[in-house]
């Protein structure tokens, strides 16, 4: 009679101990570092702190994000890619960095549709045309006829080649056959402080960056280049209302490197839709100009159909207007 009841003890424990370790070892339990491939303060580097902090509510554990800077965001994607895939390295890239990228580097060291899990969109920020503040043409179309009367003697900001602010820039001047001298940071948040202080004299650079310092007065802006106004900047005119058909849509992408278990991946996009629907980040979305992705296209599939249609879409482009308007530096 006593074998069976120490068998049911030993079992009971058994299970114990299987459950306790589970639990210990049940993923997040540690701080997931989310490396972001731009400089502090700029349009992803917000992005990532605000979904971040939103997440690591959900998670239990904290979200930390390390800027690695350079190479227009595709240094620090490296850095995701070749990441274990544990869970505890992620990181948010932009339209870029997971796009635009293989077209303008033949050695990229990722691809961005095979070498990442895919976690989800984070958001989709239409771009705007924005002066130094010293700028006299009144609207849209002075600012270009000052542009091609005088684009060598100007300059253009960008957060380095194959970031966003290069790709739409690069797009705008082969568009209008402007030829700036263009001047690269390691994200446009860099870049907007020297617009600010006039070192550089225009950018086409995400809502998002700029809305506080149009609202502030600090910079001009001419134009958003989305199919309507955006509802914190109600007097902007959008890029037809201004005569120019340039529409120009930016987004953030969160991943985690290839391989990475599926239930760990499945844990983040949860959080990450949460953040997503919480009124706070709705609120902060509107402000700068942002939107999150609708149910439909959030989690890992939307974010992969969205990789591979941007960078079909983007790469002969990309690839036409840099032979036609080459960068001078
Ligand atoms: C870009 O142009 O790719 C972004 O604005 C970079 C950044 O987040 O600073």
């Amino acid at each position: 009679m006593r074998k069976p009841v120490l068998f049911v003890v030993l079992a009971v424990l058994a299970v114990g101990f299987a459950h306790a370790s589970s639990a210990q070892t049940a993923y997040p339990n540690r701080t997931i570092t989310v490396i972001v491939p731009f400089a502090a303060g700029g349009p992803t580097d917000v992005v990532a702190r605000l979904l971040g902090e939103h997440m690591s509510h959900t998670l239990g554990q904290q979200l930390v994000v390390e800027n690695v800077g350079g190479a227009g965001g595709t240094t620090g994607m490296t850095r995701v890619a070749q990441a274990a895939p544990d869970g505890y390295t992620i990181g948010v890239g932009n339209m870029g960095t997971q796009s635009a990228a293989p077209a303008l580097y033949p050695n990229l060291k990722y691809d961005p549709a095979k070498s990442f899990a895919q976690i989800g969109i984070c958001n989709y920020t239409p771009q705007a045309i924005v002066a130094k503040k010293t700028t006299e043409a009144k609207d849209l179309k002075e600012f270009l006829a000052y542009l091609k009367a005088n684009s060598e003697k100007l300059s253009y900001g960008h957060a380095g080649v194959g970031s966003i602010s290069h790709v739409s820039g690069t797009l705008f001047n082969s568009m209008f056959g402007l030829k700036p001298a263009l001047v690269a940071y390691r994200g446009t948040n860099p870049a907007l402080n020297d617009l600010v202080g006039g070192q550089i004299d225009y950018m086409v650079d995400q809502s998002l960056n700029v809305i506080p310092q149009i609202k502030g007065g600090t910079i001009k802006v001419y134009a958003v280049a989305a199919p309507a106004r955006l509802e914190s900047l109600p007097d902007v005119p959008t890029t037809k209302e201004a005569g120019v058909d340039f529409i120009f849509s930016a987004w953030n992408a969160m991943v985690a490197p290839k391989d990475t278990p599926k239930e760990i991946v499945d844990k983040l996009a949860a959080a990450l839709s949460k953040a997503l629907d919480d009124p706070n980040v709705t609120k902060r979305y509107v402000d700068l100009g942002s939107t999150a992705p609708p149910a439909a296209e959030r989690g890992p599939a939307g974010l992969q159909k969205l990789v591979e249609s941007e960078m079909a879409r983007i790469t002969p482009v990309l690839k036409a207007a840099m032979a036609a308007e080459p960068a001078k530096k």
